[in-house]
């Protein structure tokens, strides 16, 4: 009896130093809950121009009547452009007023997609892509070649306020490895050098060629056609004769 007692015993105590996992810290760039700032609070007023006004009432008028809502993702976005690439709490107020939405509907979209940025960001936003194929094709060169470039690292803005630079996961330009997007331009097929140009003229105030570095158009085989290389055979090909 004592012996099972002590069995027993002996169980719940395992079981309560039982050791347990946790999911390891996030290095997310960004909080996900808003915390007030002198310059992103709801008293900070944020209005649509005029212009943007005519943009949203026309992204509005292309969902059904009921559906409003859906047109959320391109008003976020239009606020963002017009508050110079962030997305200050009071924009997300303007969005939910203007789609007739709970604002926790906003916040749920704007802290769910990593493209609205919730604090102020650089002039040059520089997104460096270091998932797998990007990774393969040397993106940590990339990202260490920005880094050394602009003396800043992962997540933080030059003084100056010209450029902020962010890791990020896949930008869809995989084949095109290793690439960066800067603001709304795509750079595909980088070596440090080409890295190093793109941003000495930025500095300068040109805006260097999006697209690929190595010579390609776009992404074709840099090495020419491996397959699909005869001429088409054109209409009625294969069709039978008493077709
Ligand atoms: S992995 Fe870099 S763009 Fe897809």
């Amino acid at each position: 009896m004592i012996s099972s007692t002590a069995n027993k015993i002996g169980r719940a105590l395992s079981l309560q130093v039982r050791s347990f996992t946790v999911s390891s810290a996030s290095l997310s760039d960004s909080l996900f809950v808003h915390r007030d700032t002198p310059q992103n609070n709801p008293d900070v007023p944020f209005n649509f121009t005029q212009e943007n006004i005519g943009r949203a009432n026309a992204i509005i008028n292309i969902y059904p009547e009921g559906h409003k809502r859906a047109a959320v993702i391109p008003l976020l976005d239009l606020a963002q452009r017009q508050a110079g690439g962030w997305l200050p709490i009071s924009a997300m107020h303007a969005v939910a007023d203007m789609l007739s939405m709970p604002k926790m509907r906003v916040y749920e979209v704007a802290t769910f997609y990593t493209m609205f940025n919730r604090n102020p960001i650089g002039k040059n936003f520089v997104q460096v892509c270091t998932t797998t194929p990007c990774w393969l094709m040397g993106s940590e060169k990339i990202m260490n070649c920005l880094k050394k470039k602009l003396n800043i690292n992962n997540g933080e803005t030059t003084s100056d306020g010209q450029f902020s630079l962010l890791e990020v996961e896949c930008l869809g330009a995989c084949v095109n490895a290793p690439m960066i997007q800067i603001n709304d331009n795509y750079y595909e097929d980088l070596t440090e050098k080409d890295t190093e140009e793109i941003i000495d003229d930025l500095k300068a105030g040109r805006e260097p060629k999006a697209g690929p570095r190595n010579g390609r158009f776009a992404c074709e085989p840099r090495d020419g056609l491996t397959s699909l290389t005869e001429p088409p055979p054109g209409p009625g090909f294969k069709i039978q004769p008493g077709l």
